[in-house]
């Protein structure tokens, strides 16, 4: 078989396994339509230059140090983490009255101890060096307190959650178009890749946990049934073990900004973002001045090889 012949199968191969595909996804969603799409959201660390706003992140830990931090750690994170530089940057003083209040599990005392004569754990005073640990004493508190369900650690969790890249809720109604709507898919799934990498598209955690924040319908839709869990759009399967964390006016901000549920939760997106990535500005600066670098190189090189070379005739 000639190499055209093969490709020619493996494109028919692609179209028919794509119509398929499209065909069996048309079944399972496009419920909600558009409310279960995550759009994507302009964030000012995204794009080549992109970098954190610090104020947007010093909110942001407002609403996780106020709301979700009754059921949520950071684990991976120090209080110290949050005078870094590139992130909220907090200063020392600031950053010792937010943890004034703070406690942690402590070590074993003189009498090599954890526990007092009650069995409650011993506690002391936290330090900038602790870690943002969830208020639970272990996951089986968490979950006896969350209706069964283990409120995850934030540290990460920009990074582990994402968007598909093609939305795939109008799948076709008819067999035959199967394959053509299949073509098109591939099509619009290659080009947005290629988009994607050339816009540097990283956010797509912040625009889910975004979307997610912003996507509790005041009713649970009719014909849905999530027993005592909550209704979300976006949140895969819709029934959520998380109520509503956020409303308008859930944080009163600290920079007089209107305390809405959209600024909330772009908020609380972005400072996921920085915790899951907290040297994003310095990488971004870096690389350009790599890649204004590697340009200038390649010119040189090019030049120095055409010099080389002159005298040789080809
Ligand atoms: C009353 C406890 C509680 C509070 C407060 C809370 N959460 Fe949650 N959260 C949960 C539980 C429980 C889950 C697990 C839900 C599940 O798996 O069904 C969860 C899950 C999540 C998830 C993961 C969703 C996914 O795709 O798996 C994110 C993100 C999240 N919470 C963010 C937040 C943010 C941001 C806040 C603060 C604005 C917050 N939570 C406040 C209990 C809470």
């Amino acid at each position: 078989m000639s190499v055209k012949n093969t490709l020619a199968s493996f494109a028919v191969a692609l179209t028919v396994l794509g119509g398929i595909g499209t065909a069996g996804a048309a079944q399972k969603t496009g419920d909600y339509g558009d409310k279960a799409h995550v759009e994507r959201q302009s964030w000012s660390f995204s794009g080549l230059l992109g970098s954190y706003d610090k104020a947007q992140l010093k909110r942001g830990f407002q609403v996780y140090n106020e709301v979700c931090t009754a059921c949520h750690g950071m684990n991976l994170l120090s209080w110290r983490n949050l005078m870094e530089e590139g992130g909220p940057e907090f200063t020392k003083a600031e950053l010792e009255a937010i943890i004034a209040d703070k406690e942690v599990p402590a070590d074993p005392n003189d009498e090599g101890l954890t526990h007092g004569d009650d069995g409650s754990r011993l506690m002391r005073k936290a330090f900038l060096t602790d870690r943002i640990l969830a208020p639970y004493a272990n996951d089986k508190a968490a979950m006896a307190a969350n209706g069964g369900a283990l409120p995850p650690d934030l540290s990460v969790m920009a990074k582990a959650r994402g968007i598909p890249h093609v939305a795939g809720n109008a799948g076709p109604s008819v067999w035959y178009k199967a394959p053509f709507v299949g073509l098109m898919e591939y099509g619009s799934w290659i080009a947005g890749t290629l988009r994607d990498i050339g816009t540097q598209y990283q956010e797509a955690g912040a625009d889910y946990i975004y979307a997610l924040m912003v996507s509790y319908p005041e009713e649970t839709p009719a014909g849905a049934d999530v027993g005592d869990r909550s209704f979300n759009y976006v949140f895969p399967g819709n029934a959520i073990s998380m109520g509503a964390p956020i409303a308008d006016e859930a944080v009163e901000y600290a920079d007089g900004t209107k305390p809405t549920l959209d600024q909330h939760a772009r908020d609380i997106a972005a400072l996921m973002m920085w915790a899951a990535e907290p040297h994003l500005n310095a990488r971004k600066s870096l690389g350009l001045k790599v890649l204004i670098y590697l340009i200038i190189l390649s010119g040189l090189m090019y030049a120095v090889k055409r010099t080389i070379w002159a005298g040789v005739k080809h």
